[in-house]
């Protein structure tokens, strides 16, 4: 996109935002120091007055501050913050639970973002995972479960946005990938379970009457030029530098004013959406049909009992055990 149309965007977004009275909303954002998450992190902090509140989950201490501080000078925005928390460890999982909880009364979105891209081999982590698994979906089942709590609190209508892609399988016989691994299957396989996750906690969350918050996927319709650039070899990174020049990829912050409505949409729009796999073309958020795969009750169901077993964690039973009983 270039330079004109980048800005025309921003001020057909500024304009929209400025027509009502926005409401201040407090997002949290995983993987918030690079690609799509900082995009969403970086816009969201930009826009409305600068009213948003952003909380950046975080591996490394040095980059958060760095990201921080980039947004604060490029924002002018002050409230934005971060936790540390290294997804492929469950134990730290359950550390950041409890510091979001002692730091915040309440959370108004949830941007369940963070993701393993490239790998050149499967390492596993000390729980003895896929980390393609444990990060990109497991960790962040855990993370949304035990947030419930704090979303229900807003006053402006929790919402959790799923970052997903379409297709993938779950490899039910060999989840965490000892037989055959591949990096690719990894990242695919992550995105179903976490479809099928968002698809079967919205009918569950439906049925406790009157919800509160929203569960939604959204692909990105066009690739992003994201830091998996400079992660992939060289090859890869050289087919990916000439279609940028074709103009195949979108910037983190093109992908930011994509994204950013989803979070800052009011309450009753957001609770339409919840349930639903939707992307944006044409200027306009549509739906995606779903795999039959993934509205599989009897599927999502196996996938929730395998992943509440392998949290090994006492509190994200009992939240599943008050909020679904059977
Ligand atoms: N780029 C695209 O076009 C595209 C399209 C569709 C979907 N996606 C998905 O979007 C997600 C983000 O991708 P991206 O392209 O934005 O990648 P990226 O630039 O590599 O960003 C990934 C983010 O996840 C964080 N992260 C990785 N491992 C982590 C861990 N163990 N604990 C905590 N945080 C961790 C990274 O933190 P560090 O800064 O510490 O590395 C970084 O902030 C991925 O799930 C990806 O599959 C991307």
């Amino acid at each position: 996109m270039d330079r004109l149309t980048l800005e025309a965007v921003w001020a057909i977004l500024f304009l929209s935002v400025q027509d009502k009275e926005a409401a201040e909303m407090k997002v949290l954002v995983t993987g918030g120091t690079n690609g799509m998450g900082k995009g969403v992190a970086k816009v969201l902090a930009g826009i409305d007055d600068q009213i948003h509140e952003i909380i950046i989950l975080c591996r490394s201490k040095e980059r958060g501050e760095a990201t921080i501080k980039e947004i604060k000078a490029d924002t002018k925005n002050q409230k934005i913050s971060m936790v540390l928390c290294d997804l492929a460890k469950l134990s730290d999982v359950r550390n950041v639970i409890n510091e979001i909880h002692r730091q915040h009364e309440y959370l108004d979105g949830l941007f369940i973002n963070a993701g393993l891209g490239y790998a050149a081999r499967r390492v596993e982590t000390e729980d003895g995972m896929d980390p393609h698994f444990q990060v990109n979906y497991l960790s962040q089942f855990m993370l949304t479960l035990n947030l419930l709590d704090l979303l229900e609190k807003s006053e402006n209508g929790g919402r959790v946005i799923f970052n997903v892609t379409e297709g993938g399988e779950i490899f039910w016989d060999d989840m965490q990938m000892k037989k055959k691994w591949g990096y690719e299957n990894g990242i695919h396989q992550a995105m179903v379970a976490k479809r099928m996750f968002y698809v079967h906690l919205h009918d569950l969350y439906g049925k406790i009457g009157d919800p509160k918050v929203s569960f939604l996927g959204f692909q990105i319709a066009q690739t992003v030029w994201s830091n998996q650039i400079n992660i992939i070899p060289f090859f890869m990174k050289a087919m990916a530098s000439v279609m940028r020049f074709f103009g195949t990829f979108i910037s983190i912050e093109e992908c930011g004013m994509i994204m950013t409505p989803l979070f800052t949409e009011e309450r009753e729009a957001s609770l339409n959406r919840s349930g639903k796999f939707i992307t944006w073309k044409k200027g306009a958020f549509i739906e995606i049909a779903e795999d039959k795969d993934v509205l599989d009750k009897a599927m999502q169901e196996k996938l929730w009992k395998i992943s509440l077993d392998l949290c090994k964690d006492d509190k994200t039973t009992q939240i599943a055990e008050k909020y679904w009983p059977d």
